[in-house]
């Protein structure tokens, strides 16, 4: 390092309180001692001082007070895909219009780095195991396909959806060359826009820097709310603008069911001329791990599982379901004027969160340590968070078993959101499509499986029936299609 530079560094370092990251300089090699300047020349300590005390101040002790301003969403404020049957068609057909008119994007948030599934690449790449062995991406991918083909047959005109798709430090590389070894699934290249968010460093809890290594900083992605940063650092508002986008489905990676970009969702946001809105569904395990909608001093919030209290989480209702029962889905539509606001305006403002976590690192003498109980916090910013903001605001209500079905987990028994219960999700709901399409599934014998949607014989176990996204978006058209589609049987 040019000596002055080195100088300027360790000032910086001393300033901010964070000398400790080069305890071990005098025993780097050149190389590494070149990695770790470059990394440590890119960070603004008192910035990261400053994320510390904030995330640390919104950890400590307020459970109490959010608890206690947290007010459910009015049942009549909802906008429900059942109660509300009548308006579906009317929402769809508002939200294939702005499709055809190539003014609805699709943003991934695929940052993430998997670790309670416990998979070494990103969750996108994951197969469920269904007969067609598609990934998660794939599925996703196909789904535009199919939404850009039924706005384009109802609007006769070329439509496009651009996908973004946000990664970070390590999933970009491998979803890059993941989507370019399979063409895109068929989408244009062009309109897959892969961009990375921005990473922070683990923090003990003194506010030190922690050192992963001797030579190291110890770093992790910004949450997803990292997205609002990223939007406006990568140029990707300003190619929102370019392309004439007027409303965004952001949307996260792990749920085998999601309408990617729903015509009916964002149709429901344009009649209601909303700045934003989130698809719920309803949650009855005050365990499960789905942040609440609900209002806080007012404002529209998500107060997420890790921070609501279990005496506020079973809270009920006179007729004994949940009070917070609004479960986040983690699918979010945003009209562009707001998601603009968002990145140039209000982003500065939105808090990290303290992610308590345990966190290997270095003891003073240079040995690595892997904590056995949380020794320090990754900061995370949470997408949810600039909800506050938002003017006009919609709550859309959907089924479950129709639209929500994540994989957090990896398989075992009795497990929660794994990939069994997910794909066992997606066939049950293909064979109910099958069925309201004048169907029906045979078993062996050419007897008709007549079980309850999707579970056979009173086992957990549902009829095999996968429906390529590329027949059907949501069920429809299968009349027309029955007697090409194959169904095996279990
Ligand atoms: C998330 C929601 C939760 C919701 C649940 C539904 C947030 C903060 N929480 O919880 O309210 O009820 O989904 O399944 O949204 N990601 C990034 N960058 C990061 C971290 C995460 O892009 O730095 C992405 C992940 O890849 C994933 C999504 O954000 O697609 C959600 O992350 P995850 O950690 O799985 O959130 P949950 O805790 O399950």
């Amino acid at each position: 390092m040019d000596p002055s530079n080195g100088e300027k560094l360790a000032h910086r370092l001393a300033e901010a309180g964070q000398s400790h990251l080069l305890r071990f300089w005098k025993e780097l090699s050149p190389e590494e001692q070149h990695a770790m300047t470059t990394d440590l020349e890119a960070m603004d300590f008192q910035e990261i001082n400053g994320f510390f005390k904030n995330a640390m101040a919104m950890s400590g002790g307020n459970e109490q007070t959010l608890d206690s301003r947290m007010e459910p969403v009015p049942r009549d404020m909802l906008g429900s895909a059942t109660r509300d049957e009548g308006c579906l068609e009317h929402w769809e057909a508002q939200g294939k219009h702005r499709i055809a008119r190539n003014a609805v994007a699709a943003l991934l948030l695929a940052g993430g780095q998997g670790t309670r599934l416990g998979v070494p690449y990103p969750k996108g790449m994951y197969d469920v195991g269904l007969p067609s062995r598609k990934t998660l991406f794939q599925l996703q991918a196909e789904r535009i396909l199919k939404l850009q083909r039924l706005a384009e047959r109802t609007h006769k005109t070329n439509c496009r959806i651009p996908w973004y798709i946000m990664t970070s430090g390590g999933t970009t590389e491998s979803t890059r060359d993941f989507f370019s070894r399979h063409d895109y699934f068929g989408l244009n290249e062009n309109d897959v826009i892969i961009f990375q968010q921005g990473t922070l460093p683990a923090m003990d809890y003194d506010g030190k820097i922690i050192l992963e290594s001797k030579g190291k900083v110890s770093m992790a992605p910004d949450g997803n709310g990292g997205l609002y940063r990223a939007l406006g650092s990568q140029g990707i508002v300003d190619d929102m603008v370019r392309r004439g986008i007027e409303y965004v489905h952001v949307y996260c990676v792990d749920n085998i069911l999601v309408k990617v970009a729903d015509p009916a969702f964002v149709g429901l946001c344009v009649q209601k001329g909303a700045d934003c809105g989130v698809k719920v569904v309803e949650k009855t395990d005050p365990t499960e791990a789905v942040g609440v909608v609900c209002k806080v001093d007012g404002r529209h919030r998500v107060v997420e599982y890790s921070e609501i209290s279990p005496a506020t989480a079973e809270k009920r209702r006179a007729d004994g379901r949940l009070l917070f029962n609004a479960g986040n889905t983690a699918s979010h539509v945003f009209a562009l004027p707001f998601l603009k606001d968002v990145v140039r305006k209000h982003e500065p403002r939105l808090r990290h969160h303290a992610a308590h976590k345990k966190i290997p690192h270095v003891d003073a003498r240079g040995r690595t340590v892997e904590p056995d109980r949380p020794n320090g916090i990754k900061m995370e910013k949470f997408v949810f968070d600039c909800f506050q903001f938002a003017e006009t605001f919609v709550v859309y209500e959907v089924p479950r078993e129709d639209e929500f079905s994540p994989v957090k987990n990896a398989d075992s028994p009795d497990g929660k959101d794994t990939p069994t219960t997910a794909r066992h999700a997606l066939m049950s709901l293909h064979h109910r499509w099958v069925l309201n399409a004048g169907g029906r599934l045979v078993d062996e014998n050419g007897t008709r499986v007549t079980a309850a949607p999707g579970l056979r014989g009173g086992t957990d176990l549902p009829v095999t029936c996968e429906i390529s996204p590329l027949v059907s978006y949501g069920g429809e058209g299968l009349e027309e299609g029955l007697g090409r589609i194959t169904y095996n049987k279990q």
